[in-house]
């Protein structure tokens, strides 16, 4: 049986040296510890990793020599160390002995008295450690990014910064077809869960902390789903009506597929595509389990050949993306994207909408979004999109959350709000 200091510092080896998601890392390691220990764990792994480029730069000083890529168990058992004595209420004798013991279980007694010497020092010198460390590594965030988003947003840098490096909420989109929003706050209320109205989705519940989705009434019979509030104002855009065809073209794992379901009843079609296989049985699953109907097939939307020739109403491209707007959430993000990956991004962003765009009945509507931060993937993809298509125009949105940017709104990433997310809308020229 692990623990989960241990397993925590694996799931990070596998990580940082090995290039794993750390979605598919933590459910591997998760399984060998028992249930009472798995909320500590997860803290540990997504803590340490929203931090990491700040305990990184602060801590390599510390290591007198650097260690074997084998022994990275045995550094990221330090991150975690760090990661507990400056990041959370854990005392700091257990946060130190438990990470000291976890060395022997490794069968690595040699590192046992490193691992001590290190976090006392933190220990000791505690704020000092991290004095003289670059912008980016005391905001934990890689350079390029660190740059990319001081260019982009040089007075709200700072505030982007910190939202990334927090506990993100936990939003509910309380299902339409079954209650309204206050029922469904009452009955959370019932159940002793506190939650309050999101800001901006007239469907949006906030909890006042996360809690497992088997606590929530009527999750398991579709009343509601869990989807940050920046994810579920798309349906508004799409201005959807009965009798509409929708295509969502990037739909897995299916969160606005429902959304846009729930929304309007009485739409004619949903068409559901991704890429990916298995990331599209979870949109089957969320469609059953909410008791909605959409038509789900694997396809790459960046060419038309799944297309049978008729046309969509309305249209939304979900993109694929940096996710620089979601980092507290996919806090992996930062060790794993590369500067050079977002000409890629947009280049695909770009082909994905002329695609898409054929597909688009004259006088219909296609809703682009991304959850980034980066202009090159929000406002430019659009431009340069509207300048290539002279049947494209583009509707400025007009709402009381973002920013409005030369081609569509902006929403950056808040602490205690909502993810950094973008949309725009564009409408295509009736015949
Ligand atoms: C941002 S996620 C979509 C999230 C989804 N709309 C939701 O709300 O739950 C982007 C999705 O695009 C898919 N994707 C990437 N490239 C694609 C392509 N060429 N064609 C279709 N889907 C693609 C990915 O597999 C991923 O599931």
């Amino acid at each position: 049986m692990s623990c989960p200091r241990i397993a925590a510092a694996q799931c990070l080896a596998a990580i940082v040296g090995d290039g794993q998601s750390l979605s598919r890392q933590l459910t591997i390691n998760e399984t060998k510890l028992p249930e009472n220990q798995r909320s500590l764990y997860r803290e540990l792994c997504y803590g340490t990793l929203r931090q990491y480029w700040r305990l990184d730069a602060a801590l390599k000083p510390c290591f007198s020599r650097p260690l074997k890529k084998r022994d990275l168990d045995i550094k990221m058992l330090v991150y975690v160390g760090a990661y507990q004595l400056f990041h959370t209420r854990v005392p700091h004798h257990a946060a130190i002995n438990s990470c000291v013991e976890g060395a022997r279980k490794l069968n690595k007694k040699w590192a046992a008295g490193m691992i001590n010497a290190i976090l006392r020092r933190c220990q000791r010198e505690g704020d000092e450690l991290f004095e003289g460390l670059s912008p980016a590594a005391a905001s934990s965030h890689p350079q390029w990014l660190h740059q990319a988003i001081s260019r982009a947003w040089p007075e709200a840098a700072d505030q982007i910064f910190t939202a990334n490096n927090s506990h993100p909420p936990f939003c509910l989109r309380v299902n339409a077809q079954h209650s309204d929003r206050d029922a469904y706050l009452d009955a959370l209320r019932a159940e002793g869960i506190g939650a309050s109205h999101c800001a901006f989705s007239a469907r949006g519940l906030r909890l006042d902390q996360a809690v497992p989705v088997s606590s929530l009434p009527g999750f398991a019979e579709g009343s509601v789903s869990v989807q940050d509030e920046a994810a579920q104002l798309c349906t508004d855009l799409l201005d959807l009506a009965p009798g509409q065809r929708v295509l969502d073209a990037c739909a897995a794992p299916g969160g606005k597929t429902c959304a846009i379901l729930e929304a309007e009843p009485a739409l004619d079609e949903v068409v559901a595509l991704d890429v990916d296989g298995q990331r599209l049985e979870r949109v089957e699953d969320n469609l059953e389990r909410l008791g909605l109907r959409a038509s789900c097939a694997v396809a790459d939307a960046s060419t038309t050949d799944w297309w049978d020739g008729r046309h969509f109403d309305r249209i939304l491209l979900d993109a694929p993306c940096s996710a620089t707007g979601v980092l507290r959430r996919n806090p992996d993000i930062r060790l794993h994207r590369r500067a050079e990956d977002i000409a890629e991004l947009a280049a695909l962003q770009g082909k994905m909408l002329d695609a898409l765009w054929q597909c688009l009945a004259p006088g219909g509507r296609l809703v682009y979004a991304t959850c980034s931060v980066l202009p090159a993937e929000n406002t430019s993809s659009v431009g340069a999109f509207l300048a290539r298509h002279s049947d494209a125009r583009h509707i400025e949105i007009k709402a009381p959350w973002g920013l409005n940017v030369e081609f569509g709104r902006q929403i950056l990433p808040q602490t205690d709000g909502a993810d950094g997310f973008f949309y725009a809308v564009l409408s295509k020229d009736a015949a």
